[in-house]
């Protein structure tokens, strides 16, 4: 049986073990998938000692993904880009292997409502990690603008300019939101604290769609916002079964069926 798991500090409400759980017996693979609590100043030791012990590859998430980044042989284009990695392979020679699948997560779930990202106009909130690693696979779906904004202009700015060769991206502070979006997408870690940045009432086009990053048993203060200024709405649950699904395809090259796994995690918050 080959080990996988999901690295984190803290680790113990990871959602993880139960989706690679459901997508390792739906395609009947011989694998287990563990949560891994990593001290947080030893993720490299903790990963050399998993890779000793059998295991073929992992996830990453809070705090280490800059970590896994840094100890990697061998690491994607878009890990480069996201100067981040989630998933960890094992390759020939005890090798490691990084990538990123948070951004084609988004992308997916997105595809997956039906959400049009092409010649469309996309709000993102925030200049934090979490944005840095959807920005590539965002801009290839080729939106007429990104615009990202965040409480320290400076931070969307640079961010702006490091994917500026990839599309059309825009960064500047939160008064300098103009005009109306098709997709706002909030990747602050503000929902966390239920805390949200002040933002301009007429943010959406017709029809237009809102996004958080994070998801939890109860809509984000986000979403929360945005249903009454006309908005339809979507959380992270679904980037988060994506981001899984393609980590799953990496390491087995088999490519798992989500809306099952969707239902259940939904079911599994309450
Ligand atoms: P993550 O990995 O989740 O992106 P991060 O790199 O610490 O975490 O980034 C957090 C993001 O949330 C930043 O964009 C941060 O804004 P600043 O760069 O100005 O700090 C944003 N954020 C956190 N709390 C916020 C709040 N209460 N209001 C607005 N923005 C907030």
């Amino acid at each position: 049986t080959d080990r996988y798991c999901v690295f984190g500090n803290p680790i113990k409400h990871s959602k993880s073990p139960l989706i690679h759980g459901e997508f390792a017996s739906q395609t009947h693979q011989a694998m287990s998938y563990t949560a891994e609590l990593a001290p947080v100043e030893g993720f490299a030791d903790a990963w050399r000692a998993f890779i000793a012990d059998g295991g073929r590859g992992a996830n990453v998430t809070v705090p280490f993904k800059g970590d896994a980044f840094a100890l990697c042989d061998t690491l994607s284009h878009r890990a480069k880009r996201a100067q981040a990695v989630n998933t960890l392979i094992v390759g020939g020679n005890g090798r490691t292997y990084g990538d990123t699948t948070d951004g084609i997560g988004l992308v997916r779930d997105l595809a997956y409502h039906r959400v049009p990202l092409a010649g469309k106009r996309v709000l993102v909130i925030g200049a934090g990690g979490a944005v840095r690693g959807v920005l590539e696979p965002l801009l290839a779906e080729q939106p007429s603008e990104v615009v990202i904004v965040n409480r320290t202009a400076e931070k969307a700015e640079q961010l702006a300019q490091a994917f500026a060769d990839l599309g059309n991206i825009q960064g500047g502070g939160l008064a300098s939101i103009d005009g109306q979006f098709d997709l706002v997408i909030n990747g602050t870690s503000a929902s966390l604290s239920g805390e949200l940045p002040p933002l301009p009432e007429t943010l959406f086009a017709k029809g237009a769609w809102a996004y958080d990053m994070m998801y939890g048993s109860e809509p984000t203060v986000f979403l929360q916002w945005a249903g009454p200024r006309g908005a339809k709405l979507l959380d992270g649950l679904g980037m988060l079964v994506e981001q899984a699904a393609e980590s799953f395809f990496l390491w087995r090259n088999v490519r798992p069926e989500t809306a099952s796994v969707r239902t259940l995690l939904r079911q599994s918050l309450n």
